[in-house]
């Protein structure tokens, strides 16, 4: 008994080794653990993850239930289109992430506006009066929420011992659009890459130096 639970203490410094031992880790651990990752191999992922991961993702917080987000996911072969349109060949050479390309996943959040509109024009929400229109609102719940699922998903990749990079798409954002055939209110959040971190860590980012704010820095106890 004594050296099963040894066992677990050790495995729960490193939830990694968790992905199919079936153990779950300590919440606390996935959130410390949890990095960008910037290197992937190209090994696929396991069939069915990606739902598991995305079923996790749909159990975060959502106004009015409303859950107006969605996921285009490009997998194996299909990330050169993503990546094609976004960092094409004459910028790629000098990219600094080389091994981020391997990642055999990346995925698309999109939040959509228009289902918090409609969500809060019902009768429960009509005197908000937030279902007038998307200018009505003071904070965009769409992306609130959609960021909340992203965020529930990269704990989750984490939890599997998957690793993930959530990154701004600062270029070909319309064509990728066109190509993925994805509706015009839609708001894109980002891009996710996904896919198990490589042996050797890819240069850090170009933040990783700066400190983590600290809790005394963030809590401004009974007023600012
Ligand atoms: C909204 C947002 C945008 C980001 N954009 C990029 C990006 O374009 N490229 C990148 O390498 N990392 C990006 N990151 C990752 C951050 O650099 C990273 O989360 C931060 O440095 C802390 O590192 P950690 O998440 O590994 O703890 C982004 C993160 C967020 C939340």
């Amino acid at each position: 008994m004594g050296a099963v639970l040894d066992l677990r203490v050790m495995w729960a410094r490193d939830p990694r080794t968790f992905g199919d031992t079936g153990v779950m880790a300590e919440f606390s651990d996935v959130v410390r653990s949890r990095r960008m990752t910037r290197a992937f191999t190209a090994e696929p992922i396991t069939e069915g993850l990606l739902e598991h991961l995305v079923d996790l993702a749909s159990r975060a917080p959502s106004a009015g239930k409303t859950q107006g987000w969605h996921i285009v996911a490009l997998e194996g072969a299909q990330t050169a289109r993503f990546w094609d349109i976004t960092l094409p060949a004459s910028r790629r050479t000098q990219f600094a992430w080389q091994r981020l390309l391997n990642a055999p996943a990346v995925l698309l959040p999109f939040a959509d506006p228009q289902a918090y509109v409609d969500r809060y024009a019902e009768p429960d929400k009509a005197s908000t009066g937030l279902g007038a229109g998307p200018e009505a609102w003071p904070a965009p719940y769409w992306t609130i929420d959609a960021s909340m699922a992203v965020m529930t998903l990269l704990l989750a990749a984490e939890d599997r011992g998957l690793g993930a990079l959530f990154f701004g798409v600062f270029r070909g954002e319309d064509e990728l659009r066109r190509s993925l055939g994805v509706p015009e209110r839609l708001g894109l959040l980002g891009a996710i890459a996904l896919g198990h971190p490589a042996d050797e860590p890819e240069r850090k980012g170009r933040s990783a130096a700066r400190p983590r704010r600290r809790t005394g820095e963030i809590i401004h106890r009974g007023g600012w």
